[in-house]
């Protein structure tokens, strides 16, 4: 559509490893620079995904527990990922969950950069985990291949500016955009019950801008958008391209990997909700009967 509002979008990153490696260490180490140089109050809700800003760059980290996630929506069809991080500790090498997290990467064709983890530990030996990476067909750039490596401690923070730069490079290369002028729609990243506030999901918005009061259906589930939660635990009032956000107005609790978008009207969105309803149902029988 060459009438389409194409507008840059800031990437999508998935961090994932081996178990012990750091993914969550890290990531906190991220947020925690981040929280520390964004405004302050907030308190921080875990919606599953979050934003950190880099220079004039912003990147949409999914905090995804490993890759029973990212799995669960390649199942579905979903691209969500845009770059992976796959998490090395120094002082431990490739171990089988590394392996295994290069072949998501790979079967999804999603560019991977390598953070090798826990430098600053006595027994590090960033070398070896090149040696050992390039084994496995990932050749660090440093030696002339064409994975990004970068040293990192999760720690110390040593190093986490370079991967951040390194992630705008990666992303600059892939020229990520998207329509920010249509309606809206995004993928659920998780979504659960909260006592309080009913079914809530964590969207990350792919199209279009997400406002209060928009009818919104995902799957069989169907409602009208009446609160939006930012990743700092802020209000807001919309919800646009690469944004990650919290959605409050669901009748029932949508599925992680399920795309999520706004429709004319709530009588719209209720059709479709049960019309995927009906459709999920015969399914199912129709698998019992074999
Ligand atoms: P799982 O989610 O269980 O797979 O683990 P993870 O990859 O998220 O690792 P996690 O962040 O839980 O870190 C595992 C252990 O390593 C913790 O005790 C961390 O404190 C420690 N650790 C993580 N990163 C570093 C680092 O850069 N340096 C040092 N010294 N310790 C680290
Ligand atoms: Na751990
Ligand atoms: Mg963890």
């Amino acid at each position: 559509d060459s009438e389409a509002e194409m507008v840059q979008r800031p990437p999508v990153v998935t961090i994932m490893g081996h178990v012990d490696h750091g993914k969550t260490s890290l990531l906190d180490k991220l947020r925690e620079t981040e929280v520390a140089s964004g405004e302050a109050g907030g308190i921080t809700q875990h919606i599953g995904a979050y934003q950190v800003h880099h220079g004039d760059d912003t990147i949409t980290f999914l905090d995804t527990p490993g890759h029973a996630a990212f799995t669960a929506m390649r199942a579905r069809g979903a691209r969500v990922t845009d770059i992976a991080v796959i998490v090395v500790a120094a002082d431990d090498g490739v171990k089988p969950q590394t392996q295994e997290a290069i072949d998501h990467a790979r079967a999804a064709d999603v560019p991977i950069i390598v953070a090798v983890n826990k430098i600053d530990k006595e027994g590090a030996d960033p070398v070896r985990v090149r040696t050992e990476m390039a084994t496995i067909g990932l050749n660090p750039a440093d030696w002339g291949g064409d994975t990004e490596f970068v040293d990192v401690s999760a720690k110390t923070g040593e190093g986490l500016d370079d991967l951040l730069d390194t992630i705008g490079v990666v992303a600059e290369i892939q020229e990520l955009t998207a329509n920010a002028d249509t309606e809206a729609s995004g993928v659920v990243i998780e979504a659960r019950l909260d006592q309080g506030r009913g079914p809530v999901a964590t969207v990350l918005i792919q199209r279009g801008t997400l406002e209060i009061g928009d009818p919104i259906v995902s799957g069989p589930n169907w409602g009208k958008v009446r609160a939006l939660i930012d990743y700092t635990g802020e209000r807001i009032e919309v919800a646009g391209v690469g944004d990650p956000v919290l959605v409050l107005g669901f009748n029932s609790v949508p599925s992680a990997g399920d795309l999520a978008m706004v429709v004319d009207s709530e009588k719209t969105a209720r059709t479709k909700a049960e019309e995927r309803d009906t459709r999920l149902k015969a399914e199912a029988i129709a698998r019992r009967s074999g």
